[in-house]
């Protein structure tokens, strides 16, 4: 998902930038009169700049004073300046900003009073969106812990590595997702502590919410929490990386404070009303959206789940004025039946990313001019883009100015053999405007990568070394890029290990360990096909049965289910004879997702996944029609 890793540079220092102004002053008059002609974005491009200078710039200046401010504190000084002010509007009630203080001062005194849990601690965060997760990650927060936030959607197995990964001392879970950790609460390591949201909790599980009535909420000492690096982790957010399972990207205060400036750098104010659907799980609304209702002191109308028929009544009922969106979800509203007054709100922006040419356009004829702020940006990334110029569909622009920070390139990429193109010399090489390239950027002291927590193999397994000459290092994005002549910056495709499905990624290797455990496979080769009309890539599976074996369509579906989320269980089958190896003995996946799901085309049997039959049902060319036509929605 996308976070604003990394909008701001962090190395910028005041008589550097002071230069800088002066020079682009002298060098105006001069621009003014070319800019027309050959830079059109020029004032588009270097108010962005202006934005983004100085917000590097207050750093820079708490830098110097020597005092480092946080989100947490930024939260602190919001809670004193404006008490009364609601913070958070859920299911109809309202949180200002001294009940989340005080509440989080209760879940801090809690751990204080009834752990040992001390500072640079983990803790896990499972929970759906609700004030609690707020109030747990802020409470930890004043105590100095890392809280690692968990997708509340996986299972099992997954929800077990990922819990793992992070290696916790404390587990914190939300009332409604009890169940599913009771499920694996043996298999959870025995020096964890589990606190469960709820007054009644299953054994093994402390009551949180109990604790919480017991003790006060007065302010938690500021030396708890304080701290003397701004690169020191504050977050873990789990992403897929570009290969292997989800692992936990680090999230520095750093990194937190950019994302938080996100809102404002679009435009946002105190005055605005912001509703977040997304899952607080992931970076944008987490970082993005309470972190940015936090820089601006703005109001945030939390929902639990995303609803597309509830959407807009919510915004009229609270007031609605700026709504975080990735492309499914503005696909969602357009297809709902159309009523009266729809262009009848006062949404005035959305922040997002993944919006489509089609879609937006769609959404804006619909819904009247509202402003969509498309952003790219990965969680563990080192660099975002931002569409400040407004060119329907484009990520954003690379600028003269961007390339001053950022040092990015789009590099050619072997689709066959899934890896960057080098040449003789060992080099890659840049694409062609206009084609697609992987997008790498240069990783160094003004733009660190902080990799994973845990395991470093993942972290390095993220960078490219020696692309253009010999010592430079890069991060791979793993994501597909176009850059057109006037240098906006298209999103083509995902590689490696990863798609994206319902705006989450999926591991293939993980779906693929999930069926392949299914005693009558030999093995699975998981990936993403396109479906006409949906962001993303649906999931298929394709897999070879053990000798003598026959495939049991309800088994498969039902290990499916079970244990994967629902975004990530495939929604093809397809069964090969034997599976193709590239040169480098991966599975080969480029021809099959080039095959896509054709009954038409592909020779091999196919399956579809019928959740009302509760099994996968042979892919018939009716099926197929249907799929194509909208008749069965995906
Ligand atoms: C949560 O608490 C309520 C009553 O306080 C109880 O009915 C419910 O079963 C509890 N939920 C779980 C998952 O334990
Ligand atoms: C929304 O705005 C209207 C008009 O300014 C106001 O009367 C109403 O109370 C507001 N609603 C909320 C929930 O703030
Ligand atoms: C992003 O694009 C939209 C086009 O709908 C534009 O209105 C908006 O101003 C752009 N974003 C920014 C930050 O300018
Ligand atoms: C599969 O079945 C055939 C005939 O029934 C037999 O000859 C063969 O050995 C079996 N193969 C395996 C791997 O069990």
């Amino acid at each position: 998902m996308a976070g604003l890793g990394s909008v701001l540079p962090s190395g910028l220092v005041a008589p550097k930038l002071l230069s800088w102004l002066t020079g682009l002053g002298a060098g105006m008059v001069f621009l003014s009169l070319m800019q027309k002609l050959l830079y059109p974005y020029f004032w588009n491009d270097l108010w962005y700049l202006l934005k983004v200078v100085r917000c590097g710039f207050q750093l820079e200046m708490y830098k110097l004073k020597g005092e480092l401010v946080t989100v947490l504190d930024k939260f602190l000084t919001q809670a004193k300046k404006q008490p009364q002010k609601p913070f958070i509007i859920y299911e109809g009630a309202i949180y200002t900003y001294q009940d989340v203080d005080r509440r989080s001062n209760s879940v801090a005194h809690v751990f204080l009073n009834h752990s040992t849990l001390k500072r640079g601690d983990t803790v896990a965060l499972l929970m759906s969106n609700e004030p609690d997760f707020i109030h747990t990650w802020f409470g930890l927060a004043k105590l100095g812990c890392v809280v690692a936030f968990i997708n509340s959607n996986i299972r099992s197995a997954s929800l077990l590595h990922c819990i793992r990964s992070c290696e916790p001392r404390a587990l914190v879970v939300g009332a409604d997702l009890l169940g599913i950790i009771q499920e694996i609460l043996p298999s959870l390591p025995e020096d964890l502590s589990i606190w469960g949201m709820n007054d009644s909790v299953p054994q093994g599980i402390i009551s949180l919410k109990q604790k919480l009535s017991t003790v006060s909420d007065s302010q938690v000492p500021r030396g708890y929490h304080v701290t003397s690096n701004l690169q020191a982790p504050y977050l873990y957010i789990f992403t897929s990386g570009t290969t292997g399972l989800p692992k936990p990207a680090v999230i520095t205060q750093l990194q937190a404070l950019k994302s938080s400036a996100g809102l404002w750098a679009f435009g946002c104010t105190s005055n605005d009303v912001i509703y977040i659907t997304l899952p607080l799980y992931h970076s944008a609304g987490s970082l993005l959206g309470i972190g940015g209702c936090v820089e601006l002191g703005a109001t945030c109308v939390l929902k639990k789940k995303f609803s597309a028929s509830q959407f807009w009544n919510d915004c009229k009922k609270y007031n609605v004025t700026v709504f975080q969106y990735i492309g499914e979800l503005c696909r969602y509203l357009c297809k709902q039946p159309k009523r009266e007054g729809e262009k009848d709100h006062r949404v005035r922006l959305a922040v997002g990313n993944g919006l489509r040419s089609d879609v937006w356009r769609e959404f804006l004829d619909r819904f009247g001019n509202i402003k969509m702020c498309e952003l790219y940006g990965a969680t563990e990334g080192n660099i975002c883009f931002m569409n400040h110029t407004g060119k329907i569909g484009s990520v954003g622009r690379a600028n003269f100015f961007h390339k001053l920070f950022f040092t990015f390139a789009l590099i050619k990429y072997d689709f066959q053999k899934d890896e960057p193109i080098r040449n003789e010399q060992g080099w890659c090489s840049h694409v062609k405007k206009g084609e697609p390239g992987l997008l790498i950027s240069r990783v160094n002291a003004k733009n660190p990568f902080f990799g994973y927590a845990g395991n470093k193999k993942h972290t390095e397994k993220k960078l490219l070394c020696n692309v253009f000459k010999k010592g430079d290092v890069y991060l791979n994005t793993g994501d597909l890029m176009v850059q057109d002549q006037e240098n906006f910056l298209y999103f083509w495709d995902r590689i490696g290990d990863t798609f994206r499905w319902k705006g989450e990624n999926v591991a293939t290797t993980e779906v693929a360990a999930v069926i392949g455990m299914l005693d009558f496979i030999q093995e699975a080769n998981v990936y993403g096909v396109a479906v006409p009309d949906y962001e993303g890539k649906a999931g298929m599976a394709s897999i070879t049965l053990k000798p003598n074996k026959s495939l049991d369509l309800e088994k498969v579906y039902e290990q499916a289910v079970t244990f994967l989320p629902a975004y990530a269980c495939p929604r093809f089958l397809r069964i090969q004879e034997k599976m193709e190896m590239t040169g480098t003995f991966k599975l080969q996946k480029f021809q099959l997702v080039e095959e896509g799901f054709s009954p038409l085309k592909i020779s091999d049997p196919l399956y579809f996944m019928d959740n009302l039959k509760k099994s996968y049902i042979l892919l018939t060319k009716e099926i197929y029609d249907q799929i194509i036509s909208g008749e069965i929605r995906l």
